[in-house]
């Protein structure tokens, strides 16, 4: 279905496809394995990806651990003993309903078929959905029948140490949010925290999927940014509310305008197996329209009881009268992969330039991969090159993020900088040396969104780059 949107934009033909391009001639995301054909679900990110996403991650952990008293950090393993995916119901819940062409044996994911053929298939069981396919005659998108549907469990299976057997089998991980709720006891135990509190994780989570799909949106391989917040059963509503409001400021505090973001109430017959309540939080993708970007549930104390009936330890929170009770939670979770695509589709932009397209990422500074990239006006002028060198050192030994750039002329320095997002360009040109001596010691900074062009003394640069 077209996006309405998308039609108004300025941007002609596919801004996804020129997205996805430029993420890797800019090496921001390469295809996983690519030399070897790609390995359907991977993406490698490279130099640049790398920088955005450790953008987001570090502006996420400042936001909800950092600035906060009540939230506490976690790495929990990657693989973690079975027990806990039997506790958690995942392996015997955490599945997608799967059909087979019958003629080419490709899986697709059946309710994603369905959706696409304008079912609503919120609920529905697997001899459902195959009614509904018998009824409309859907097929393959390939043309041909489908097998009937079946579960499929999405968790990836290995096993730990040198001789396979049932005891040692493990999962990798398909949520970070078992990591946290194992480590409950120790969290309690060692920081003594005040309910409500929560815990946050950023790490690698994997799931099986049948089709991998749109990029990053769709992978087998990702990382999550998840917050467990623990609070009494009677307040879930209140610190619903309170979080609600942090998730929409989290989305405007990484560049997303409020008119791309909105929030989908999870019809109740839809749930996940441990959740009372679920908003999932939308972005419009280009050429997509608005999908998943982030989930936030209410998953009452469906986790720490399983895991405390399982294992036999407590989980059980005591109130400073000595009243104890298994507290209830509620989740944001963010795929950081996601967050990733909506920020560049956001900062995708181009306009006219000397009669020609310019392409420019307008990232917010904080998430920017270069800060800013210094060069001299010529290459070939020791004394500008001396100068322009001690500049870049000087902001690159405070910020870090500096790129230096002498290549070309500073048209095409400019270009390739808007291209790649970064915010400011600075140029060391003779002014600087004293050519005019009321310019010495001043450089230009070129602001990327509007291209405007300020002269600013060199010892006032860092406090003007903050
Ligand atoms: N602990 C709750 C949980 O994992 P989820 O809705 O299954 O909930 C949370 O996943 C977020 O993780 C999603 O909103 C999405 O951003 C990201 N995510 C989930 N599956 C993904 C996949 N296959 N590829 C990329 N991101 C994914």
């Amino acid at each position: 279905m077209p996006n309405p949107d998308q039609e108004k934009s300025p941007i002609s033909g596919n801004k996804m496809e020129k997205i996805v391009a430029l993420a890797k001639r800019r090496g921001f995301v390469f295809q996983g394995s690519e030399i070897y054909g790609g390995l359907k679900g991977t993406w490698d990110y490279g130099p640049l990806g790398v920088s955005l996403n450790n953008n987001i991650k570090r502006e996420w952990w400042k936001m909800f651990v950092e600035s906060r008293e009540d939230i506490y950090g976690l790495d929990a393993s990657i693989l973690m003993n079975a027990k806990v995916w039997e506790a958690s119901g995942h392996t015997t819940t955490f599945f997608d309903p799967v059909v087979e062409d019958t003629k080419t044996g490709e899986r697709f994911r059946a309710d994603h078929l369905l959706k696409d053929g304008g079912v609503d298939v919120a609920g529905m069981t697997l001899t459902e959905m195959d009614s509904v396919i018998k009824e409309r005659g859907i097929k393959s998108p390939q043309g041909n029948p489908l097998s009937p549907a079946r579960q499929f469990n999405m968790m990836f299976e290995t096993s730990v140490g040198a001789t396979a057997s049932p005891d040692s089998t493990v999962y990798l991980r398909p949520e970070t949010a078992q990591g946290i709720f194992v480590n409950f006891k120790n969290i309690v135990d060692s920081m003594s925290p005040k309910i409500p509190f929560g815990i946050a994780q950023i790490g690698k989570a994997f799931r099986n999927e049948i089709a991998p799909r749109e990029w990053l949106f769709r992978v087998r391989e990702f990382e999550q940014m998840e917050i467990e917040y623990f609070i009494r059963e009677s307040e879930w509503q209140e610190y619903f509310e309170k979080l609600r409001f942090i998730i929409h400021k989290w989305h405007e505090h990484i560049g997303l305008s409020a008119d791309n973001v909105r929030e989908y109430e999870v019809p109740e017959n839809d749930l996940a197996h441990y959740s009372k309540r679920t908003i999932d939080f939308e972005y419009n993708y280009p050429g997509k329209g608005f999908d998943e970007l982030a989930g936030f549930a209410y998953r009452t104390n469906h986790d720490l009881s399983a895991h405390m009936k399982a294992s036999g330890q407590s989980m059980e929170y005591i109130e400073s009268d000595g009243t104890k009770f298994i507290p209830h939670v509620l989740e944001p979770s963010f795929g950081v992969g996601r967050a990733f695509t909506a920020v560049l589709c956001e900062a995708y932009h181009e306009d006219e330039v000397n009669g020609e397209v310019r392409t420019f990422l307008s990232l917010p500074t904080h998430l920017a991969p270069y800060r800013v990239a210094v060069s001299p006006l010529l290459r070939n002028k020791p004394e500008l090159v001396e100068k322009a060198r001690a500049v870049f050192l000087m902001l690159k030994a405070e910020f870090g993020n500096v790129a230096w750039d002498d290549n070309g002329n500073v048209g095409k320095r400019y270009r390739r900088q808007d291209e790649i997002g970064t915010p400011f360009c600075i140029v060391i040109d003779f002014d600087t040396l004293g050519e005019n001596p009321d310019l010495l010691d001043t450089v230009t900074i070129r602001h990327r969104d509007s291209g405007k062009q300020e002269r600013v003394a060199i010892g006032e640069l860092i406090e003007k780059l903050k």
